[in-house]
């Protein structure tokens, strides 16, 4: 039986449009680098996907891509053509058979596509501005005929998430992709209608949201989901700062978004700069949302009292990314007062057991410091 002090862990939470979530822990959005050559996905990533979609209440797939040039990875699974709708079908039912909703994040790499895995090396950004790392390829700057059509694209892999039947999109504003380049004054540097003012590099990232929230309204018959992901700021100056941060949550706020999803490492983190503010960033942005638009924090929650902890700042929802790689059983030994049964650390003889496809698990203990791995 449950340990009553985790109750609220389990306390059932109902978007404003209906669909409803059995708990308040989400799987987080994880690349897994194990897609098959073609763009579908493979078996080891549909194995891995059912073995951590048991306990959660919703799952946020890895990223796709919604066009060819926007491809961040290789082994990334492709949403950008309809002949893709099988593959994400056969994801989207995997996941939904084990009772957990789904949804499709969907996402443009931007400059931080390698120029092996996009067509013809085109690597391409708001502006030419390469990404502030040695060997870094310098983009294309888009011209504005393709900034529509990448647009469009967004919607289009929203129409197939719906044909292939997932419950909702997570638009991929965070981690320094093309949204993101676009809201960024150190990777936007146009003066068209794209950039210049903090209100002009918020045009993409809107138009993005108002063809995906269209391509709903338009073809889904029942209630679908459209969540945002951002990240607070950036380290670079110029970057965003945690004031242009909360401009951006203020305008996504007013889009009648289902959630807000913030992308940091560590649940409390604090702002680096463009606050008088003590508290954590996603304390911080929570004030500034309230009751409006859900938030789904998320961040080194490792034990059940690392989420009790971050539950008491008020976010009704949290999302756990390496957590569940380490433990997929981390819900149901919670809801089985059976917490103290968690491992935090991965072993590294659990690969085959935990269902961790190879080259993500080539990726994981190959990164030092990455993840907690016993000695
Ligand atoms: C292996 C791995 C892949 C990730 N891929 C994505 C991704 O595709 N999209 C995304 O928004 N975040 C991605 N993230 C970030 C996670 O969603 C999450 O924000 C981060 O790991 C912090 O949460 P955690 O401490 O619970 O892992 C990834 C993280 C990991 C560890």
């Amino acid at each position: 039986m449950t340990n009553p002090k985790y109750d609220g862990l389990f306390k059932p939470f109902t978007f404003s449009n209906g669909i409803q979530l059995d708990n308040r822990i989400i799987l987080a959005p994880m690349t897994n680098y194990s897609s098959n050559e073609d763009g579908t996905v493979s078996d080891s990533e549909v194995n891995y996907y059912i073995r951590r979609s048991k306990g959660v209440s919703m799952v946020i797939t890895a990223c796709t891509y919604v066009s060819a040039n926007g491809k961040g990875f290789s082994g990334e699974f492709a949403g950008h053509t309809d002949e893709m709708i099988p593959s994400l079908k056969r994801l989207a039912t995997a996941i939904k058979e084990q009772g957990a909703k789904a949804v499709l994040q969907i996402f443009h790499g931007g400059r931080m596509c390698p120029p092996d895995v996009v067509p013809n090396g085109d690597v391409v950004s708001a502006s030419a501005v390469p990404v502030e790392q040695e060997g870094s390829p310098t983009p294309r700057e888009l011209t504005d005929s393709e900034i529509e059509s990448i647009i469009h694209d967004f919607g289009e892999t929203t129409r197939r998430a719906i044909e292939a039947g997932f419950d909702g999109v997570e638009i991929h504003g965070a981690n320094g992709y093309l949204i993101q380049q676009f809201f960024s004054p150190h990777s936007n540097r146009r003066e068209d209608r794209w950039g210049g003012s903090l209100e002009k590099r918020l045009t993409f990232p809107l138009a993005v949201v108002d063809e995906v929230k269209k391509v709903v309204d338009t073809h889904a018959k029942e209630p679908f989901l459209v969540g945002y992901r951002f990240s607070p700021e950036e380290p670079e100056t110029p970057g965003i700062t945690m004031k242009d941060t909360l401009a951006l949550v203020d305008a996504l706020t007013n889009k009648n978004l289902d959630y807000l999803h913030v992308s940091v490492l560590d649940f409390w983190s604090k702002p680096r700069r463009g606050v008088e503010d003590t508290r954590s960033r996603i304390e911080i942005i929570q004030e500034r949302v309230g009751d409006r638009v859900p938030v789904i924090g998320v961040g080194s929650i490792y034990t059940a009292e690392d989420a009790l902890k971050a539950f008491e700042t008020g976010i009704p929802l949290l999302a756990i990314g390496r957590e569940l790689i380490i433990d997929p059983d981390w819900v149901q030994k919670i809801k089985e007062g059976r917490e103290n049964e968690i491992i935090t650390k991965l072993n590294r003889d659990d690969q085959e057991k935990l269902v961790i496809p190879d080259p993500l698990w080539q990726a994981i203990i190959h990164t030092p410091g990455w993840f907690p791995i016993e000695d």
